[in-house]
Formats: structure tokens, sequence, C-alpha cells
């Protein structure tokens, strides 16, 4: 079955996330982590599996996010933290002109 997709404007101008940096946005009512690393943008969610930390304030530490609150590193990108199993969602992003898009079913 083909998944609905709704396509949320979530930043105007992509340079306004600079390399190595990530950032909070909104798609939609959700709080999304905005990444920009070596290159690429991607999409986390925003809450800290540890305790729902705000990943979007956080910082890239040595190639990991690093959560503001308790310092949980994370693939940013996606995937786990170190030594742990907490997966944590992405979601779809498109780049259009200057603007990024997210996709929330
Ligand atoms: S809430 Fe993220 S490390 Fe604790």
């Amino acid at each position: 079955m083909e998944k609905n997709i709704i396509w949320h404007k979530v930043l105007d101008n992509k340079n306004d996330l600079p390399e190595g940096r990530v950032m909070t946005v909104t798609a939609g009512h959700k709080g999304i982590c905005l990444v920009h690393y070596k290159n690429k943008f991607c999409t986390l969610d925003n809450k800290c599996p540890h305790q729902g930390g705000p990943l979007g304030e956080g910082s890239i530490e040595k190639g990991m996010i690093r959560c503001p609150w308790h310092g949980w590193d994370f693939h940013p990108c996606g995937g786990s933290a170190e030594g742990f199993d907490d997966d944590l969602a992405s979601y779809e992003l498109k780049i259009e002109g200057e603007a990024i898009y997210v996709g929330l079913e």
C-alpha cells in the first residue's frame, strides 16, 4: 500500500543550518531534530529515548549527536546510541531549491 505522506516545509533556506550543526524544527505539530552532517541533511525524532531531552538543542561531538540533558550520543542520521539499542525514528526529507521539507505520514 502506498504511504500517504504530507510534506511540511521546515526551513526556508538550507544555508541557515551550517555543516556540523543540529536544530529543532517543527513539521505540523511535531518537533524534529534536523541535522546537517557531512553534506547531508537528515532528521531524527526530537525526543531523546532516555528522558525525552530535545536533541535539536544538542550538538555534534566527534561525529555523534550529543543530547543536551545527560550527554547520550546518537548517530547523526539514525541508528542507536552507542551501547544502547534505542533506535531513533527518522523522517523522510527532501530539498527543493533552498528549502527543506519533512514528510510525515
Ligand atoms: S534525556 Fe537525553 S541523555 Fe537524558
